[in-house]
């Protein structure tokens, strides 16, 4: 595609994204902790976290959505910075940085993770991306083309992030919908509808992850979020079948570092390190 085209797309992208995520910021909170397993998830992210953030830790969070995380992490002690394109999202973390449990530790700032370069005059020991915002880029080497300048020596990175295959979405093959099935190897993205607008999504494998970090960067751990346990999407699995859902946790915990499971899951919890 012509370059500007490409750009103008991607403006049109992000125009709706911002749109959708706006709509959806009044209830996110809410749906997020009425659903049991969301909870489950995030805290297994914070388990693989905790194992690289340094005490009292400078952390750049992107795609913050409402601030959950950033407000987790700025409770216990570390500066977050939390940025997110939708301004909805970011009406919702700005009140959050009222809470006392923060104190001074959180501010925010509403940007696209392709434009951080638009920060300055800040260094950060971590960078965080939780729960998918990055699938709503195509070429991860627009984010992390800078954040070299952004990051203080040994930082991490932690992305959370939807990639190509996920066992439970294949398994709609045996409901007689192969396209659901399939629908995340589609190369040139898909077609997500949220709040009645549209964008595109686009599900990135270890090796692509891997790729737009470089070689300034170490893969130190990449684990699989929900390889053999069920997603949040269908229904409240885990409060109909509570035992099936322990027993398949307790799986996924002897699964979820291991090849393929540790790349085939709902998402990745993938961490880097700057070594260069
Ligand atoms: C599924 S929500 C996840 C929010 C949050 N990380 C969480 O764990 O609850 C995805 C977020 O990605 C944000 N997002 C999508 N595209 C973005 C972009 N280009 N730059 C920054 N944020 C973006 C959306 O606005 C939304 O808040």
């Amino acid at each position: 595609m012509n370059p500007a085209l490409k750009e103008h797309a991607l403006a049109d992208q992000f125009a709706a994204v911002n749109r959708a995520f706006s709509k959806q910021s009044y209830h996110y909170d809410a749906d997020d902790r009425a659903n049991p397993i969301l909870q489950d998830m995030r805290d297994q992210v914070y388990t693989h976290v905790n194992r690289y953030l340094k005490r009292e830790g400078s952390i750049l969070e992107l795609n913050a959505g409402t601030g959950i995380d950033a407000v987790h992490f700025a409770s216990s002690g570390h500066h977050v910075h939390a940025t997110d394109l939708s301004s909805g999202m970011i009406r919702q973390i700005m009140a959050k940085i009222q809470l006392p449990s923060v104190g001074d530790r959180l501010t925010c700032q509403q940007l696209s993770f392709d434009q951080l370069d638009q920060i300055e005059g800040r260094k950060f020991d971590y960078v965080f991306s939780n729960f998918g915002g990055l699938n709503c880029i195509r070429d991860l080497s627009r984010v992390t083309k800078h954040l070299k300048p952004l990051l203080n020596t040994d930082a991490y990175i932690t992305f959370v992030i939807m990639p190509p295959v996920s066992l439970w979405e294949l398994a709609w093959i045996f409901k007689g919908n192969p396209r659901q099935a399939f629908r995340r190897l589609h190369k040139n993205g898909v077609k997500a509808h949220l709040e009645g607008e549209f964008f595109e999504t686009y599900y990135h494998s270890l090796r692509e992850i891997t790729n737009a970090f470089g070689s300034n960067y170490k893969l130190m751990r990449s684990e699989g979020l929900c390889s053999l346990s069920p997603p949040p999407s269908p229904g409240h699995f885990a409060l109909k079948h509570p035992q099936l859902y322990k027993t398949l946790r307790q799986l996924d915990s002897f699964v979820r570092l291991v090849p393929p499971f540790n790349r085939w899951a709902d998402h990745l919890i993938v961490t880097f390190k700057l070594v260069s």
